[in-house]
């Protein structure tokens, strides 16, 4: 394992700083969910109940369905024990639903293929700032996949606009908040709760020309 972890989290990128080898998402291999492997019933996640009792609940019911897959980062010391996961589904907007700068990231009028993280969670006892690593990992595992395409990752922050986390994703992570008009205020825009990074933002050093 490196000890200067590098990418987008690395050292080189001041406005996140350095992620400890640990969590160094270069060394980070996720792999899918195998429910008859992996001791979900032991993950704990006390910041989000939803978040814990996914895996056991209704993943089973999505499952069937394919309506996501979930990827584990399993604890290095027990490869049947969860340290984190997060689940991917196909998504798009429209590039009127970003405002004119966000949409410059993008090309064209085509909607915006995007990959939504549904669920996404650390155990309480893996390292600090693994969720950092985690949404580095997601990004490159989409932008490496062979079989589909996305430009960026979308999620929907857990109890909205004004908490911790949402702040968190967008002062940390960088990702940009969508907006929509305020229905009771002329020329006012409200937050819809619902976030978006470019892929080339989570994983600059894998993006060609960079
Ligand atoms: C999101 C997550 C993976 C990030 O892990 P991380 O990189 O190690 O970062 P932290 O756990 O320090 O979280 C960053 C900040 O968000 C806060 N936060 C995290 N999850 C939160 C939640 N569900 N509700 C409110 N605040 C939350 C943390 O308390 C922390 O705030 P602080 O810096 O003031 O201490 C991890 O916090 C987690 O598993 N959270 C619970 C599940 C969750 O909410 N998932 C996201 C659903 S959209």
């Amino acid at each position: 394992m490196s000890e200067q972890p590098s990418g987008a989290l690395g050292s080189g990128d001041p406005g996140r700083g350095i992620v400890a080898p640990a969590t160094d998402p270069q060394a980070l291999k996720t792999t899918r969910y195998r429910p008859a492997f992996h001791r979900a019933a032991d993950f704990r996640c006390a910041k989000s109940p939803r978040v814990q009792g996914f895996l056991t609940g209704d993943y089973q019911r999505f499952a069937k369905t394919n309506y996501c897959k979930a990827l584990i980062l399993p604890n290095p010391d027990d490869e049947t024990g969860i340290w984190g996961y997060y689940t991917l589904s196909p998504y798009k907007i429209e590039p009127q639903e970003l405002s004119r700068k966000q949409r410059g990231a993008f090309r064209g009028s085509l909607p915006i293929p995007m990959i939504l993280v549904g669920f996404m969670g650390k155990d309480d006892s893996a390292p600090p700032r693994l969720g950092e690593a985690l949404l580095v990992v997601t990004a490159r595992r989409v932008y490496r996949s062979d079989d589909t395409a996305a430009a960026a990752l979308i999620l929907e922050s857990e109890g909205g606009p004004g908490t911790r986390l949402y702040e968190w994703y967008g002062d940390t992570m960088k990702f940009e908040p969508i907006r929509r008009p305020d229905p009771n205020k002329k020329k006012s825009m409200i937050e819809t709760g619902v976030l978006f990074c470019p892929l080339a933002s989570l994983i600059p050093e894998e993006w060609p020309g960079n």
